[in-house]
């Protein structure tokens, strides 16, 4: 990399979180229930038993969150409002208590000048509304835009940054599709209503904020680059079923007004039909879009693979993250191009991007953590290519600030940039942390520094 390279001057360096992954107190001061919460209290449902009950303890430490973010220069900070905690019902009565606690972090960040990116839903459904049928009920769309109306009202002189949906992917496909995330369906024909519910929410909420508002409000999609195994017409044809059930599934409504071609014969009788009105509804403009990039598929055809009939293979030479993710920093880069060319240009974000290694016992006070700090350095490059290439990408957020509840996997799997010892809550940012401190610092210019150099500060 030429060592001159640097990052655009109004660039937004921060890192990024979410509600039940660490605020803890889940129940505190009136809120009510969310699917997450008894969905980790279900037994069987996450690894060991693990719940967002205590996780970083973040609802009552969020002054020293805060002031540690400022220590490591972070300019940006992206979090979730729990639905529950605003309305403990989901609809009706709004708590005051629990809507102070965002006002109260929002005003902390302004303090120190960081500014927040505020996610509306990161999966953390109220129960009380799964009861009447959660995302599967056709009057989601208006409970989810009264409750962003709430916080719109209450923060939106002071929060620019808006996200609606957290990965309507994943709260499909873990939560209504293959039943690994709450609310735990697996059901075919749920799969697609709640999809289709789930944008409806996210184009109303858009609506009640151009009422309300003229800051910035966009979706935040999780998306996988798909590369065939090999070129025959099979595995072709896999890798286009497994890149419009991941990457175009809510991104070709939301921009183009229609759902990919291979949904319907991805789902077969399960896929409904959709009306025009909707289609229409749906397609809300929006200032940015947010994008969460892990890592990448290779696809071949696999007829025992359901319901895509399209599997990963596994690269057995590259290197994988303690989740089997395989590290590929290249897919960022092509994927930013990708969503830019089809839907842009528009305004990108990098709303999530990181890697669960194993931390080794502190030495000397530091945590040496070169897995995690190389996936950093190659990703951010990776981000800096795709901006060379013309990709309007206005900020990059790491996932995480904090180790945090790694929804079923539990607390097994530490993706944040500080570590979390649970057993007192002590903080300790790890060398990644360090390092990118001094990204953040230089605009990008530390990215070309020498590996050698890389140890905790
Ligand atoms: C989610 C995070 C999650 C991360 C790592 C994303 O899908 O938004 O909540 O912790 O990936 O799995």
């Amino acid at each position: 990399m030429n060592a001159d390279r640097v990052f655009p001057p109004q660039f937004l360096w921060g890192a990024a979180t979410s509600a039940y992954q660490i605020e803890g107190s889940p129940l505190a001061d009136g809120a009510g229930a969310s699917i997450w919460h008894e969905f980790s209290h279900t037994p069987g449902r996450t690894r060991a038993g693990d719940t967002g009950d205590v996780a970083c303890d973040h609802y009552r430490r969020y002054r020293d969150d805060v002031a540690l973010m400022r220590t490591l220069g972070l300019q940006g900070y992206r979090f979730s409002v729990a639905w529950g905690r605003v309305l403990p019902e989901g609809r009706g009565w709004v708590n005051p208590a629990g809507l102070s606690f965002y006002q109260r972090l929002v005003d902390a960040l302004l303090e120190q000048g960081i500014e927040p990116m505020v996610t509306l839903y990161h999966w953390d459904l109220p129960a009380a509304l799964d009861r009447l049928g959660g995302w599967l009920n056709p009057d989601s769309a208006a409970w989810f835009a009264d409750y962003a109306q709430v916080l719109f009202r209450a923060l939106g002189d002071r929060v620019k940054l808006w996200v609606t949906l957290n990965e309507p992917w994943v709260v499909v496909d873990g939560g209504y599709l293959h039943g690994v995330l709450a609310p735990g369906q697996r059901n075919p024909f749920a799969a697609p209503v709640a999809a289709h519910h789930l944008l409806r929410a996210h184009a109303t909420a858009v609506q009640a904020y151009r009422a309300e508002s003229n800051q910035q409000i966009g979706l935040v999609v999780n998306l996988e680059p798909k590369y065939p195994a090999t070129e025959t017409v099979e595995d072709l044809a896999a890798t286009m079923r497994a890149d419009a059930y991941w990457n175009r599934f809510y991104l070709d409504p939301v921009f183009l007004g229609s759902y990919p071609p291979e949904l319907p014969e991805i789902f077969g009788a399960a896929w409904p039909s959709f009306s025009a009105a909707d289609l229409a509804l749906i397609q809300q403009p929006i200032d940015f879009l947010g994008i969460n990039y892990y890592s990448r598929q290779v696809v071949s055809h696999d007829p025992t693979d359901w319901p895509l009939a399209a599997a990963r293979v596994r690269q057995p030479h590259q290197t994988h993250t303690g989740l089997d993710w395989e590290v590929y920093p290249q897919g960022l880069t092509d994927i930013l191009e990708w969503v830019s060319g089809r839907y842009g240009p528009l305004p990108l974000y990098v709303t999530e991007n990181g890697a669960a290694f194993y931390d080794p016992p502190q030495s000397a006070g530091e945590i040496a953590d070169p897995l995690r700090l190389a996936y950093l350095r190659t990703h951010l490059r990776a981000a800096l290519a795709a901006i060379d290439k013309g990709v309007d990408l206005r900020g990059y957020f790491a996932w995480s600030l904090l180790d945090n509840f790694e929804w079923a996997h539990g607390y097994s799997q530490r993706f944040g940039l500080v570590h979390v010892d649970y057993a007192t809550q002590q903080r300790t940012p790890k060398a990644s942390a360090r390092f990118y401190s001094e990204v953040i610092r230089s605009h990008g210019a530390a990215l070309a520094t020498d590996f050698s150099t890389e140890r905790a500060g």
